[in-house]
């Protein structure tokens, strides 16, 4: 196949999509869309929906989808998204997917792949509790299995890392339920569509990101 464009991250919390997303939009020079990146900027800039969106990713729960929706749809839109992109965070329900096929079939478009990383919950468990993110990129770190040269700085922007206070162990639990309940259906959803590609997320990053490409050129 041609070089898959329009690419769209499954994975529960913890799995490595922001960690994997990034560098496959590097590799695909296209933009990495994050819908939690999007809602926590919107914070940081104390906008209203940040305002709104703090209230359920506190809880662990999903923003409704239809702020979600018009934010992401809103942010395909842009001038650097015209040739693809990889969306990380978002669809997360059904009504999500629906929304997004929808709005694509309007330009007679379509999603290309939807990578499912694998990964077991123990080890997400763990990667959340020891993860740092960069507060001007986003870029996530661990401090044990993906380090930053210098502890605290980020290698690429130089921006201060911080935590992220859904990383709490009981927030942890509560995004883990959200996922199985209202996200794991979308499996199926691309299962069904044909664009499913799963990997073994529980590798190291360089073999996950190897094992990732081949997958997306299937
Ligand atoms: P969001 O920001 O999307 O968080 P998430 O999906 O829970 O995913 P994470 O960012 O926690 O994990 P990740 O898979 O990206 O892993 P990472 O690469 O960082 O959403 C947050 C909240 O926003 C939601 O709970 C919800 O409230 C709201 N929201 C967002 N989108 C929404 C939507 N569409 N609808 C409604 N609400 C929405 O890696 C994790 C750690 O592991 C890092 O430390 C990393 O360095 C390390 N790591 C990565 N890969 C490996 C590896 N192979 N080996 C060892 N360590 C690794």
């Amino acid at each position: 196949m041609t070089v898959p464009v329009r690419v769209v991250f499954l994975g529960p919390p913890g799995a490595g999509k922001g960690t994997q997303a990034k560098q496959l939009a590097e590799h695909f020079e296209v933009p990495h869309v994050a819908s939690g990146d999007l809602f926590r900027k919107h914070q940081v800039e104390n906008t209203e929906l940040g305002q709104l969106a703090k209230r359920y990713m506190e809880r662990g729960e999903l923003v409704p989808d239809g702020v979600t929706i018009s934010m992401v749809l809103e942010r395909l839109q842009e001038p650097d998204a015209a040739n693809g992109y990889i969306l990380d965070g978002f669809p997360r329900t059904l009504e999500q997917a629906r929304a997004l096929d929808k709005a694509l079939a309007e330009h007679q478009r379509s999603i290309d792949r939807t990578p499912l990383l694998q990964v077991d919950t123990e080890e997400l468990v763990r990667r959340l509790a020891g993860r740092w993110l960069c507060s001007k990129c986003q870029r996530p770190y661990h401090e044990v299995t993906a380090p930053p040269k210098e502890k605290g700085i980020c290698d690429v922007c130089g921006g201060e890392l911080m935590q992220r206070a859904d990383d709490q162990p009981d927030v942890v639990r509560k995004r883990l339920q959200t996922y199985e309940e209202q996200t794991a259906p979308l499996v199926g959803y691309y299962k069904e569509q044909g664009k499913l590609r799963t990997v073994n997320g529980d590798q190291a990053i360089e073999d996950v990101g190897r094992d990732l490409i081949s997958a997306m050129m299937e």
